[in-house]
Parts: structure tokens; C-alpha cells; sequence
């Protein structure tokens, strides 16, 4: 299950005993095998909504490690996307940050004009990736996902399209220095997150315009980046400028999955409306990718990998014992 925004906290940023919780551990009953938790702000200013999920305060751990301990009941792993939305926050009373002073969307009131960032904002911003992954260890994550798709901080740092810092800043002009941002961001998460334990990487494989990135150019970065400890990387695509134009239909994103999995020699986690489990079997067992994620679909049927399961007939781990004569 891939990190999907509930928009159900409040200014706390603290998780909802109402909504979350339930959310969560049903997908977990369901028998998803993973189960990445939506996009989690760490600073106040990196949230898209004011009902984001928050992870830039200590008290944030206790409602976090209560979903860790639903998801990871029922077998599921329990991950975590750690995120900063840059121009795309639009909550007003924040500053808004991004690496070139460039609005998301003039005709969309939601966005402001961000404010480019100087070095000491970089830094700072790099700093509370860190201690976001610490407080995600304290909660007793498995795995925790950098977001670096959809137009969001990192992303913006990526791509052409809204990197507009000359090459006299070692943030922009070269793919290198695009990366440098994450590679940093990275490097300061693995100070903290265990050896051990994953570190996933989200990102926008196509901006869909003219310009933008495309799945080679995000490879040459992963490139640049893997060896700081990313272990597996989240295709996703689009989200980087309101002008892109894209229309997604069955699989639109596995061919750029394929891309990174051959360029970067990483795992990937490929999907993007996969909506029946044949269609899932047939991308892992062709190895298009490692493993394949189910959004808008687990949201309607958080049962899917069960049935999956049954209609594919193939063992797996988790069935809920109270539901066993569902299987006879
Ligand atoms: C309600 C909703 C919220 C989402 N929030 C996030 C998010 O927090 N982080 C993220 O990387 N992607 C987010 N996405 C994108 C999904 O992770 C997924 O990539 C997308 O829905 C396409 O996959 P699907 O066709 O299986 O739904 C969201 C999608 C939906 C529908």
C-alpha cells in the first residue's frame, strides 16, 4: 500500500484515533504486505494541508507507534513517508519554501509564491529529515520512505522545470547538483536509521512537459545518490507543475519503473492503477518490478491481496483465522 493522504489530522498534526487507526489496520487485516504510511510533514511548514499527518515534534511518536503496532499485528511491515511539500504547502500562515521563487499554480489561490531558499534554510530542512527518521525509529517503523515525487520539496529540487538556481549554486544546473539536496538529505537520515532496516525512495519518474525530467535523467541521479543508503525505489510520476499534462490509464507507470530497475540495478516498487491481480502477477513475475503497489484500489477493496490470493491461487503468509472458512 503506497502512502496516501487521509487530510484527517488537525493543526497538531497528530494521529486520529477516529480515522487513522482504523484506516491502517484494516488494510493490514486485508494481508498488504507493506504498508507505507501517508506522506508525514517534517517540519510544520512541509505539509500540503492543515489535516496533514506531522512528525516535526516529539509528541508525535506515541499516535504514530499506535498505528506501527495495528499494522504490524496482523504481519504487514509498517513504513512511513517522510515529506516536505515546499511551494506545494498551502497552508497560509506558513513560509513557504521552495529552491526557486516560482508559484505551483498562479490562478490557484491555494498556492503562494514561495521564498528561494539560501543555505541555512537547505540545511535546516536537511536537519529535520533527520530527526524525523529518529522519531519514525522511536515508533518503531520498519521501513521509512524519503518523498522525493510529485512536485513536493525534493522534487522540486530535481527537477529542471523548478530548479531554476544558476550552476554557481551547488543545489542547481547539473543533474549532480539537483541531487545534491537529496543526497544530503539521505546521507543525514542514514546518521540515524539502522543499517538494517530499508530506506525507500519515492520519486516522479516524468514531469510530462517539455523539458522536464524523464525515467533516465531520475536514474542518473539515483545514481548519484544510491550508495548513502537508498535500498529500493517508489515509482511514481507527474505532480511537478500544474501545466504538465498526463493521462493515466492500466499500468502507465511501469515502463518507467522498468527503466530505473535496469539503469539504477535497485529493486523497485512499480504501479499506478493496477486494479485486478493478474495484471499485479503479471508485472512481477515478467520482473518488471519487485514489488507492485496498489493505491485507489486498496482504498475501495482493503481486502484486495486476499482475494488476490485466492483468484490466483497462491499461498500467502496472513489470513485472518476468524476468516478461514471464507477460503474452503
Ligand atoms: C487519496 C490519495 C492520497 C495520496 N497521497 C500520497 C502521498 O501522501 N504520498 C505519495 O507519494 N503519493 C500519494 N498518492 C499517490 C498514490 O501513492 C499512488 O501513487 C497513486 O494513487 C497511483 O496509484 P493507484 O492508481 O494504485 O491509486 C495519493 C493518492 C491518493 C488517491
Amino acid at each position: 500500500m503506497p502512502p496516501m493522504c487521509m487530510y484527517s489530522s488537525d493543526e497538531s498534526g497528530d494521529v486520529k484515533e477516529e480515522w487513522h487507526l482504523n484506516h491502517y489496520e484494516t488494510r493490514s487485516v486485508g494481508g498488504a504486505g507493506l504498508i507505507i504510511v501517508e506522506a508525514t510533514a517534517v517540519e510544520s511548514r512541509g505539509r500540503i494541508s492543515a489535516r496533514d499527518l506531522g512528525i516535526w515534534d516529539d509528541n508525535h511518536i506515541k499516535g504514530l507507534s499506535e498505528i506501527v503496532k495495528r499494522v504490524k499485528r496482523h504481519g504487514a511491515a509498517a513504513g512511513i513517508q517522510l515529506a516536505h511539500a515546499g511551494r506545494k504547502c498551502t497552508v497560509k500562515h506558513e513560509d513557504i519554501i521552495a529552491p526557486s521563487p516560482l508559484n505551483f499554480d498562479p490562478a490557484d489561490s491555494a498556492y503562494s509564491n514561495p521564498r528561494e531558499m539560501d543555505e541555512k534554510d537547505i540545511n535546516y530542512v536537511i536537519n529535520s529529515f533527520r530527526k524525523g527518521a529518529r522519531r519514525a525509529l522511536e515508533a518503531g517503523f520498519d521501513i521509512i520512505e524519503i518523498h522525493g515525487a510529485h512536485g513536493y520539496l525534493i522534487n522540486e529540487f530535481l527537477s529542471p522545470v523548478t530548479n531554476r538556481r544558476n550552476d554557481a549554486s551547488p543545489y542547481g544546473g547539473t543533474a549532480e547538483n539537483r541531487a545534491r539536496f537529496l543526497l544530503e538529505i539521505t546521507r543525514e537520515v542514514r546518521k540515524v536509521w539502522p543499517e538494517d532496516k530499508p530506506v525507500s525512495l519515492r520519486i516522479s519518474a516524468k514531469d510530462y512537459m517539455e523539458g522536464g525530467n524523464e525515467p533516465e535523467d531520475l536514474a542518473e541521479m539515483i545514481n548519484l545518490v544510491k550508495n548513502e543508503g537508498i535500498d529500493i525505489v517508489h515509482v511514481s510520476s507527474g505532480g511537478v507543475d500544474a501545466k504538465a499534462v498526463l493521462h493515466p490509464f492500466h499500468g502507465y507507470q511501469i515502463p518507467a519503473a522498468e527503466i530505473i530497475r535496469r539503469e539504477t540495478g535497485l529493486p523497485v516498487i512499480a504501479g499506478g492503477l493496477v486494479t485486478d491481480s493478474s495484471m499485479a502477477q503479471e508485472i512481477i513475475r515478467n520482473e518488471r518490478a519487485d514489488l507492485v503497489f496498489l493505491g485507489r484500489e486498496l482504498l475501495r477493496n482493503p481486502y484486495f491481496p486476499l482475494q488476490a490470493a485466492k483468484e490466483l491461487r497462491s499461498e500467502i503468509n496472513y489470513r485472518p483465522v476468524q476468516y478461514e472458512r471464507a477460503y474452503l
